[in-house]
């Protein structure tokens, strides 16, 4: 071994232990994360936090993102419907025990965590390697779920992540859904949403604003009965809890060194699962949601069906017509071809 590649494999050891040594995964109240300072890095070093522009926006917020993916990817952002203007943007637990960002110029809190229970010791903020960003007092070991004083995964945005529960916590009223983005510049959420349905049979299902866009059908303890794809497949699990207190659904990673996410695309109003492709690096679409123009909530209406191979794509169920003359607004459904002739019927 020369001399020069001695001193280069010194020097990349010397950055590795660096990296190591001066990356942490949490802050305590005294402690802050600045726009352009240190970020938080979850220990097995997959997530990171801090603030960054979205697209080719010049404003700020405090995002979590894949560390390791060299393709930008935020998976929650805090101030999402309240940017900052500048680079005096801090993250900091206040006073009282909340996780606050606060813009040192004018000191306007422009996000604050909801915290349902109050902290009465002291407590620090830290990313975990799920990608949660929890809220914990200090002495805590940071592993059991319920002791969080608050998460983010809580507060879902336009990405579902292993072990994020989508759906609700049934003691306190808190829905989990996720919201896709405006656009790929602004982060607010969008009208493209994604949610269990409380009422009735419990549901998986997709809105664009207040109208029902999508759903997967009733869970069948396997799978949801309208959404085929999702049964056996090699990349994840789903998990659907039903009891007293929650109503949810997680997935789990089979393999667990891969990154899969899905992601609410409101470019495309699809629902998207990717998988992060070593190889080429880049996220490849390993499925998505609706599959085809079929599955569209409601596409054909009451007595209608779908036919993927025909033209037009809905068709009136036998003894039916469309209701819309002209076959312009499938929607509306078919009706009866003749009103039910009961004296007729008697004839048979
Ligand atoms: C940020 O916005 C405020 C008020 O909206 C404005 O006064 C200020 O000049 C802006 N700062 C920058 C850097 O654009
Ligand atoms: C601080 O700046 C923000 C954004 O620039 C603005 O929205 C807010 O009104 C300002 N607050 C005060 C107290 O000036
Ligand atoms: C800390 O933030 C929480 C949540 O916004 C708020 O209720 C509380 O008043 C803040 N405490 C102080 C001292 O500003
Ligand atoms: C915080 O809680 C209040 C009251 O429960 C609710 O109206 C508000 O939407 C919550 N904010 C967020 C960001 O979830
Ligand atoms: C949505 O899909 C478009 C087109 O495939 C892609 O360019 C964009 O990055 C996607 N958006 C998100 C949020 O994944
Ligand atoms: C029902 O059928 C009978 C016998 O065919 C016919 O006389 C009658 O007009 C029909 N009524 C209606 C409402 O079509």
């Amino acid at each position: 071994m020369d001399i020069l590649s001695f001193l280069l494999i010194s020097l990349k050891l010397l950055f590795f232990f660096y990296e190591f040594a001066f990356a942490i995964d949490s802050i305590s109240s005294s402690e802050s994360i600045r726009d352009g300072g240190t970020t938080l890095v979850s220990v097995d070093g997959r997530f990171e936090l801090g603030f960054f522009s979205p697209g080719s926006s010049k404003n700020r917020y405090v995002g979590i993102w894949y560390k390791k993916v060299p393709v930008k990817t935020v998976v929650w952002v805090a101030n999402r419907i309240n940017p900052i203007n500048d680079s005096s943007g801090v993250l900091m637990i206040n006073s009282t025990g909340s996780p606050v960002v606060v813009m040192r110029q004018n000191k306007t809190v422009v996000w604050s965590a909801n915290s349902t229970k109050e902290a009465k010791s002291s407590v620090v903020l830290q990313l975990l390697n799920s990608g949660n960003l929890v809220l914990r007092y200090e002495q805590s070991s940071g592993d059991g779920l319920g002791s969080y004083l608050w998460q983010s995964f809580d507060y879902p945005c336009d990405k579902w992540l292993p072990d994020m529960k989508l759906g609700w916590d049934l003691k306190t009223g808190l829905e989990r859904r996720l919201s896709s983005w405006k656009s790929p510049d602004d982060p607010s959420p969008g009208d493209f949403t994604w949610g269990v349905e409380r009422q009735g049979n419990p549901e998986v299902v997709m809105w664009k604003g207040s109208n029902k866009f999508f759903r997967s059908g009733p869970w069948n303890g396997i799978t949801f009965s309208g959404a085929q794809e999702l049964m056996f497949n090699p990349v994840f699990e789903l998990n659907f809890v039903n009891n007293e207190d929650e109503l949810y659904l997680t997935f789990d990673l089979i393999d667990k060194s891969i990154f899969s996410i899905v992601v609410m695309n409101q470019t495309r109003y699809l629902r998207e699962r990717l998988t992060w492709s070593e190889t080429t690096q880049n996220w490849n679409v390993y499925s998505y949601v609706p599959r085809d123009y079929c599955d569209y909530y409601g596409l054909c209406g009451a007595y209608g069906k779908c036919i993927t191979t025909q033209s037009p794509l809905c068709q009136c169920l036998e003894g039916f017509k469309p209701k819309s003359t002209g076959y312009k607004d499938w929607s509306e459904g078919c009706v009866r071809n003749e009103a039910l002739n009961y004296s007729k019927l008697d004839e048979f």
